[in-house]
């Protein structure tokens, strides 16, 4: 992740969500940005500038009158300094005093005080009948009209022993939510699907073939895609991955799932891009049974081929773009250009050695009507940026 250079100004209000605001101050900072903490006195009952001080490095701000500044005006100058706004976490308190233009503390007032250029980002952090209440409900919708970006709340267990939605989003997705705010905005209006991870073919009810891929690349993908502006679904078989924010994903299990999933809703997509590692073959006739381990006998399985799903997309009457990937042990650069060809698609990422499978980095190969490009190597989520980037580039206007 790369924040290098941007200024954020980080809020924070009164909550037991707090302490997961010390690990978002630390993510912001390693990486890259500038990060000036704003705290609420509430949000001081939870956790100290000091602590936050020590995090992001410098002095926390907390008051309206802070002599300090030079003017004596922190709430215009701290919200003219910063790039972004994220109040982490927003209790339903601020959220009302957002909504109702509060000007009575310095985080209210600088709020109310920022240019219409800084964009408001917000985690709210509540207990469940907090959340569902139609007070904050209201409040809550009259904020997306605003142009107030709500990142969360999540659902699950709270600090209170309540299980619901409510909990703050954990510091990880908000990062990733900040940095995709920033990302150029390529894929706006784009409807894009994704396959990604193996799938895994039974032979029995607790037996079955699978493959090593982790996912990682397609999930990257799918992160950078949603941070382009898309709306994208991630047809995802077996990964231990978390579903990237904003993205819906589509749990499959088989080959042939995995196509039925693709299949159905695929016309509606402008992009398609197929990251999956689509096992070739499947048991022919899957024992029902736990098939039984018999003195000196071994089973024999026999396979059927699976459906070719990017090739099916791309036979289409009128396909989306398709993109797909291919993992070669040798001979990448004629294998990945044929493999193009042969699949009916205008574009073929071909993963520069066959040993990517679940490592964070990789290094790329795009295959196109002109030629070939190599993306060096990187993590997998700069390189998803950089693809996003390049498919962005080539992809049709849209009708
Ligand atoms: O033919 P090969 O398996 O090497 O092609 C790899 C590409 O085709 C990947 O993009 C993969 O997701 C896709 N694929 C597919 N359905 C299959 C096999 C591969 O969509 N059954």
């Amino acid at each position: 992740m790369n924040l290098a250079g941007k200024k954020i100004l980080l809020g924070l209000t009164g909550g037991i969500a707090c302490y997961k605001a010390a690990e978002l101050a630390r993510g912001l900072v390693k990486a890259g940005a500038g990060v000036q903490v704003v705290m609420t006195e509430a949000s001081r009952h939870f956790i100290t500038p000091v602590t936050m001080q020590a995090l992001s490095g410098k002095p926390v701000y907390t008051d309206q009158w802070d002599s300090r500044i030079s003017n004596n005006m922190a709430h215009i100058d701290l919200s003219r300094e910063a790039d972004l706004i994220l109040i982490a976490p927003c209790s339903a308190d601020f959220m009302r005093k957002l909504v109702h233009g509060a000007a009575d503390d310095l985080l209210s007032t600088l709020c109310l005080a920022r240019p219409s250029t800084v964009p408001l980002l917000v985690a709210p952090a509540m207990n469940v009948e907090m959340w569902e209440n139609p007070a904050t409900k209201r409040n809550a919708d009259q904020l997306r009209a605003d142009r107030v970006v709500l990142l969360g709340p999540a659902s699950g267990d709270q600090a209170c022993g309540d299980t619901g939605l409510g909990r703050m989003l954990e510091p990880d997705q908000l990062l990733e939510a900040v940095s995709a705010f920033f990302q150029p905005k390529r894929l706006a209006g784009r409807h894009v699907m994704i396959t990604a991870g193996p799938t895994f073919e039974p032979i029995d009810p607790v037996r079955g073939i699978t493959n090593l891929s982790s996912g990682k690349m397609g999930y990257a993908i799918a992160r950078a895609a949603h941070a382009a502006g898309a709306t994208v679904t991630l047809v995802s078989g077996p990964t231990a991955l978390q579903t990237p924010l904003g993205v819906t994903r589509v749990p499959v299990t088989t080959a042939r799932e995995m196509h039925e999933a693709v299949m159905s809703e695929i016309t509606a997509y402008d992009l398609f891009i197929a990251v999956a590692a689509v096992a070739d073959w499947r048991v022919a006739s899957v024992s029902e049974q736990k098939i039984k381990k018999q003195a000196g006998q071994t089973p024999t399985l026999q396979f059927e081929q699976n459906p070719d799903i990017l090739a099916s997309v791309a036979a289409l009457p009128s396909p989306p773009y398709c993109v797909g990937f291919a993992a070669e042990s040798e001979d990448l650069l004629r294998q990945g250009a044929a493999k193009r060809e042969k699949k009916g698609i205008p574009l073929l990422v071909g993963n520069i050695g066959h040993q990517t499978f679940g490592r964070d980095d990789n290094a790329l190969v795009l295959f196109d009507e002109h030629g070939h490009q190599s993306l060096a190597r990187a993590s997998k989520e700069t390189l998803a940026i950089r693809l996003i980037e390049e498919i962005s580039r080539r992809l049709p206007a849209k009708t």
